[in-house]
Order: C-alpha cells, then structure tokens, then sequence
C-alpha cells in the first residue's frame, strides 16, 4: 500500500448521497485525480491513474472492493491500493476520506503533487 504523505487538510470532494455503494467516480481535489468508491457504504479514495500506463481508473469496473482498469485489465484493492493482478506492478496511493453531515471529505498532501 502506499499512502499519501504529510495531510495538509481534508478538501470537500463529494456528496455522499451521489455515490451509493457499488459506485465510483472521479473527482480532482488539490491537483491530484482521486478515484472515490462506495464499497458496501464505506468511502475510499486512491489514485485514479492507473500504475500501468495513463487509464482513468473511474473508467473502469467496480466489483466489490476490485476495480479493473478500462485499458489492460489490472485490478486493484480499492481499500488498500494494493495491486493484484499485472500488466500493473505498482500499488496506487491511499487517501484518508471523512464522512462529515453527508458530505466526504479526502486527505490530500500538502504541495498537492507527491
Ligand atoms: S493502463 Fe491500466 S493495466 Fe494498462
């Protein structure tokens, strides 16, 4: 897993009635594109580019707490980053996500870039 480095603040990024579980979608919060996924009502965020090449992750297939890249295939664990299956090698970036009166809001690292 590899996770976001010093949080500099939690940034509004959605409404957690517009993600209902099964879904995700992909939001751009301090510079970075952030996959949010609604597993079984549990939000989480990670890195939308996929580790392989440049695919938009949101493009691709959520199925429980897997989602598959739109271009090659790869599935990652969209709870832990955690890649399970190649073309893809590399873990994608976990983001802390707080749900607050319906609204989520994610961790983003300070300087917005790695
Ligand atoms: S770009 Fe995702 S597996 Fe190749």
């Amino acid at each position: 897993m590899v996770r976001a480095g010093s949080v500099s603040a939690f940034v509004e990024a959605a409404q957690a009635a517009e993600l209902p579980p099964g879904r995700m979608k992909r939001i751009d919060v301090g510079g970075r594109r952030i996959l949010l996924a609604n597993v079984a009502g549990r939000f989480y965020a990670v890195d939308d580019t996929c580790t392989h090449e440049e695919a938009s992750l949101s493009k691709g297939f959520l199925k429980g707490e897997l989602v598959k890249c739109p271009l090659h295939g790869s599935r990652f664990n969209v709870c832990t980053g955690k890649a399970l299956e190649e073309p893809a090698e590399e873990d994608l970036r976990t983001y802390p996500v707080r749900l607050e009166g319906g609204h989520i809001l994610i961790g983003v690292p300070e300087g917005g870039t790695p």
